[in-house]
């Protein structure tokens, strides 16, 4: 085959100049596999084996190799005519359009392929990169947080501690240890999931990056027992992003029965109230009938009847768009940082309101 020749004759010539790995690819940004050369085969047979295993890949139906050269550089070579292009290497700071975010495709490039948010190539898909902007603006969101926690003086001993609840895939965490490790911050991270294929992924990413601060666990955050344990005190900080529906007042609840200093909350969907305003048949206007419309005001009810509990119980709120509604509608974020004592006129004043809307939030209490 012709262009098998052609892309072995490419591959050779792009294998000359140093390089840091081989990439195939079954299409654009999917399917990614990198060509490990075995130790034995290093040092001058390694071209050989790399365009041995890339013509076995291409062979499994791999149509796309890409050499991701030492300096920067990459040689994508298409099998289907066994041409190569050469692209240039592209400073970080131009391909973050001037950006400075918390994570970067340089630094952090072992991270985000472990996360599978980049491609082995160093690549990362449209898809992945709202993930990627997300995580990247959230660390930057927590910096403050974490630096006012160092300034009361952290060590091995007193670590900085975090609690992700609900954590799911826990990427914030992994970016935020990542950032941590590389500011030289003592750390323990404890992740809580109800799901127990999550947490293995969790504890095996965690292995495989060598993050030994980092550990999970598989409960319901109600059902969690004292999470000051694995992370040896209390939190400093918790992190609850997208938990499902009463899970995010559970994660509220926890954080302020465990006496957490700070809290970031990202709410996702909110079922419960809706069902209790349509149960009670109440809301300000009969269109509420309209299920998206009841929706739509369940949701700022929920988050409202939260912030209005948090503000009772001493924490001061701030209610802002973490990243644009382009990248995701769930895109309220509740940071909040405990101030003062509880106030219980206003705790009883919130049960009052409770009773009036028919809304509780059942798991706040
Ligand atoms: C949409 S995911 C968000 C995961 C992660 N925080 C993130 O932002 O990528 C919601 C997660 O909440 C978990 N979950 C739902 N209810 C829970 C509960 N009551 N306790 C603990 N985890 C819960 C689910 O298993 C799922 O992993």
């Amino acid at each position: 085959m012709r262009s098998l020749s052609r892309l072995k004759q490419n591959l050779r010539a792009a294998l000359a100049e140093p390089f840091v790995r081989v990439v195939v690819a079954k299409t654009a940004g999917g399917g990614d596999r990198v060509l490990e050369v075995d130790e034995a085969a290093a040092g001058e047979g390694a071209a050989d084996a790399l365009v041995a295993a890339a013509t076995a890949a291409v062979r499994d139906g791999f149509v796309k190799v890409t050499v991701l050269r030492a300096d920067g550089a990459r040689v994508v070579l298409d099998a289907r005519h066994g041409g190569a292009r050469e692209i240039p290497a592209v400073s970080e700071d131009k391909r973050m359009a001037g950006k400075a975010r918390g994570l970067r495709p340089d630094d952090n490039g072992p991270l985000l392929r472990l996360l599978g948010i980049a491609n082995a190539d160093g690549t990362i898909s449209a898809q992945n990169a709202k993930k990627y902007k997300q995580a990247s603006h959230l660390v930057e969101l927590l910096r403050p947080a974490w630096v006012t926690a160092i300034a009361r003086g952290v060590s091995e001993e007193a670590p900085l501690r975090v609690l992700d609840l609900a954590c799911g895939n826990a990427y914030l965490s992994f970016v935020l240890a990542d950032a941590l490790r590389a500011a030289g911050v003592p750390f323990r991270l404890h992740g809580v999931d109800a799901r127990d294929d999550l947490v293995l992924r969790c504890r095996e990413r965690a292995e495989a990056f060598g993050l030994p601060g980092l550990s999970f666990s598989l409960s319901t955050i109600a059902e969690a027992g004292n999470l000051a344990d694995p992370l040896g005190g209390t939190p400093d900080l918790v992190l609850a992003l997208h938990a499902c529906d009463r899970a995010t007042d559970e994660a509220i609840r926890c954080a302020h029965e465990l006496g957490a200093v700070s809290m970031f909350i990202v709410p996702c969907c909110q079922a419960e109230l809706a069902t209790q305003i349509r149960r009670a048949r109440s809301g300000p206007t009969p269109a509420f009938r309209h299920g998206n419309l009841l929706r739509e005001h369940a949701a700022t009810l929920t988050d409202a009847m939260r912030v209005d509990w948090l503000e009772a119980q001493g924490w001061s709120v701030d209610v802002v768009e973490f990243v644009d509604a382009g990248h995701t509608p769930k895109n309220r974020l509740l940071r909040c940082a405990r101030v003062r004592d509880t106030d219980e006129s206003a705790l009883a004043a919130w049960v009052t309101r409770c009773e009036e809307l028919h809304a509780r939030p059942t798991a706040l209490g």
